[in-house]
């Protein structure tokens, strides 16, 4: 079973993908409730047509995520237009720290995904907070980066999406990092096929792009809800899938004590392993950057 904490419009977006894609059944929690009961209904009337048979619960009851393999949180201030992630910390903080105590206590054996921005800092609060062991408390967002930057390649090269694989870590924030070097068409690297001002503004976009699309419509719900569902398929059917996440570090890449984007292994235990992989200078420094900018934001 997996529960997911916070029925705004990238909970239940996910919810639903999750259920669409015969992952789990899903326990919708909000502290309003008819929200969460009234989401939850929405999909199971849905449910006939798309043809799943997983069971959803809307409720305000934190007892009903017993038993959970899996608790994803994403209640929190959202972002609006103008703000940066890191503009949400100290009400988020908040809401992290409390909600936690809620999973602790009612299920302490799941993995727990945080959503909730800034993610790197709110899951470094929650593996703190949780006191669980460091491969079952994750956050997603570079993923999501991860699925941009793919878009922009393959619309630079007007390419099928499918055949872009791509990796972005680091913060999940404007200080990203997107792999450039390991970035690769069917196995074809980009630098092999698109020249420097080409890469320079798909990076650029890839950054920009969470706060593009609040600009224009108030928040990012299709492509968040997507990638959760993506990576609760990955741990719930252990498939050991290889992608960016927000995993605490001790010692890898030569860092301690921080949450960041990290290339990992995702599968049943929730983090199985870091991938250390070989970075170019350019890319160690905007890494470097983007360490500071998390350690700043945590020492506040
Ligand atoms: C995003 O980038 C909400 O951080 C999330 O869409």
């Amino acid at each position: 079973m997996i529960t997911i904490i916070g029925a705004g419009k990238v909970g239940s977006a996910a919810a639903f993908n999750i259920l669409r894609y015969r992952i789990g059944d899903v326990v919708l929690i909000d502290v309003f409730e008819n929200l969460a009961k009234g989401e939850a209904l929405d999909m199971m009337q849905t449910a006939p047509a798309i043809e799943f048979d997983g069971k959803i619960k809307g409720t305000s009851d934190f007892s009903e995520m017993k038993s959970s393999d899996l608790v994803i949180v994403t209640a929190g201030e959202a972002r609006k237009p103008g703000m940066t992630r890191i503009d949400l910390m100290n009400q988020n903080a908040k809401i992290i720290k409390s909600l936690v105590e809620e999973v602790v206590y009612y299920a302490p054996g799941c993995k727990l995904m945080v959503v909730t921005n800034p993610v790197d800092i709110m899951t470094y609060i929650a593996y703190k907070e949780s006191g669980f062991e460091r491969n079952r408390v994750f956050g997603m967002g570079n993923i999501l980066d991860a699925l941009r930057f793919r878009s922009y390649i393959a619309l630079e090269l007007n390419v099928s999406r499918e055949d872009v694989r791509a990796l972005v870590i680091g913060e999940h924030g404007d200080s990203m990092v997107p792999l450039v070097e390991y970035a690769a068409v069917s196995g074809i690297p980009i630098i092999s096929l698109l020249n420097k001002s080409q890469i320079k503004k798909i990076v650029d976009l890839t950054i920009s792009s969470g706060a593009d699309v609040i600009k224009l419509k108030g928040s990012t719900t299709h492509a968040p809800a997507a990638v959760i569902a993506i990576m609760a398929d990955a741990i719930i059917r252990g498939r050991n899938r290889v992608m960016g996440v927000s995993t605490y570090l001790q010692g890898e890449y030569g860092c301690s004590d921080i949450a960041i984007g990290m290339p990992v292994v995702l599968g049943k235990s929730g983090v199985e392993r870091i991938l250390e992989l070989k970075l170019t200078p350019e890319t160690k420094k905007r890494l470097q950057k983007s360490v500071s900018t998390i350690k700043e934001a945590i020492k506040n």
